[in-house]
């Protein structure tokens, strides 16, 4: 085998790898808790947390005793068995997170399980069609929401540029603007079927639904037997602060979701997807019974190893009162935000550990730090920050996301709001 140790880690890269992310010099090489340490040795916070992926942080010892017994068991086997792990697991979100009857189905990342959802509308929209016998199709999902990158997740995803040279896509999905009810009423159609959307648009640049789009939305599926599927990947799994995402907004008691997809978190680091859907009527069966036999499936999906590291990512959450957690420190951080000297930051605003910071472009104008640049300003913050040892992950042109483990603590915290105020005030200079 050819030795590499000839070139260095961004000649590896440029040489050998596509050049799909606009990547930053950064070489991870270990991480513990909230720190992570590079090839070097230098010390990041971990404010990005593997864009909200890894929940628990680095080598959480619960992840690790896990990988260490379950492979030994069993670390992969055909879905066309019936390994414990899964049910239990498909148990769990139903029973402890969701608390509405249902089915599961697991898949191995986000965009997959937004696919499954997909799917699933399309079936619904045969089994319940328009009042003209025709197909309900249509599904309404919004600008700047961000659902995955797979023909159809991507067709989903309001985002001219995520889809921009790749189509024809996926047909039939009608982008209409995020929180405004009259648009979203004026926008159904005879073949409207679904609306699916994040309660808290994270690439979207940390964008929250208000709980009146939200309960206008539930009620339009209400009334015209249409699917309310919620993107649960990045606000879910007690990123906002509860459970589930959409329960952080405000009081969204009678909101029921027809549908919800989950990765990121779930997995603490490894690549698991789910989605569940709802026990209710869909033409002479249940939503449940869709997808059946031979209609969908994923090789690796809900796999002993996933499933169990899924499990302990949740009891976790629970046990470690994580949550709680993230709700406490979210309302720190927008208070400190405002009380500290963030010069080009023109708002801030975030439930539980998912906090966008807002880049004022007339500051940015005007400030030293990006004369002459071409990148986005919120790249160019990012590349600083980190720079200085914090970790943040861009957001659209002019967004930062802190989207930290939520096992942060207090004087974590405290570090990476040393660490802006120095770099933003340095920005400016
Ligand atoms: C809300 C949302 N949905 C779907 C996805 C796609 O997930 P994945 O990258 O695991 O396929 C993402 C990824 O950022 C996301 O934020």
């Amino acid at each position: 085998m050819m030795e590499s140790d000839d070139m260095t880690v961004g000649e590896l890269y440029d040489e050998y790898v596509a050049p799909t992310y606009g990547r930053f010099s950064i070489h991870p090489r270990r991480g513990k808790g909230t720190q992570l340490w590079d090839e070097e040795g230098k010390r990041y916070l971990d404010f990005g947390a593997g864009v909200a992926v890894n929940s628990l942080g680095h080598a959480h010892p619960a992840l690790l005793e896990v990988f260490e017994r379950q492979p030994a068991d069993l670390l992969h086997c055909s879905n066309l068995y019936q390994p414990r792990g899964q049910a239990e697991l498909a148990r769990i979100l139903i029973e402890d997170i969701v608390k509405s009857r249902g089915k599961c189905f697991f898949s191995n990342s986000g965009t997959e399980a937004n696919e499954g959802l997909i799917k699933l509308a399309r079936r619904f929209g045969e089994a319940v069609p328009s009042s003209s016998g025709k197909p309900r199709r249509d599904i309404i999902s919004f600008l700047g929401s961000f659902h995955g990158r797979s023909t159809g997740a991507m067709a989903a995803t309001g985002q001219e540029k995520v889809r921009a040279g790749f189509g024809p896509l996926m047909s039939n999905f009608v982008h209409l603007p995020f929180n405004d009810i009259e648009a979203l009423r004026a926008g159904l159609t005879e073949d409207s079927v679904a609306i699916l959307l994040e309660a808290v648009q994270g690439e979207g640049g940390v964008r929250i639904a208000t709980p009146e789009f939200l309960a206008a939305a539930a009620e339009i599926c209400r009334e015209r037997n249409m699917l309310l599927l919620l993107d649960e990947v990045q606000c879910g799994m007690g990123r906002c602060g509860e459970l589930n995402g959409w329960h952080a907004i405000g009081d969204t008691s009678g909101i029921v979701p027809d549908g919800i997809s989950w990765a990121k978190g779930l997995g603490g680091g490894f690549p698991i997807g789910a989605i569940w859907f709802r026990d209710r009527p869909a033409g002479e069966v249940s939503l449940c019974d869709l997808l059946g036999p031979g209609s969908h499936g994923a090789t690796y999906g809900g796999s002993p190893l996933g499933c169990a590291l899924g499990k302990v990512v949740i009891e976790t959450i629970v046990s470690e009162r994580l949550t709680e957690n993230a709700g406490m420190l979210c309302g720190k951080i927008l208070h400190e935000a405002n009380s500290r000297s963030l010069p080009m930051i023109s708002g801030v605003r975030g439930l539980g550990l998912m906090i966008g910071f807002q880049i004022d472009p007339d500051a940015v104008a005007g400030a030293g730090g990006f004369t002459g640049e071409s990148k986005a300003a919120s790249v160019i913050v990012v590349e600083a920050l980190a720079e200085a040892g914090l970790l943040t992950v861009p957001a659209g042109s002019d967004v930062v996301r802190w989207l930290p483990p939520l096992v942060v603590t207090q004087a974590e915290v405290d570090e990476a709001f040393e660490i802006m105020e120095k770099v933003l005030n340095k920005l400016i200079e």
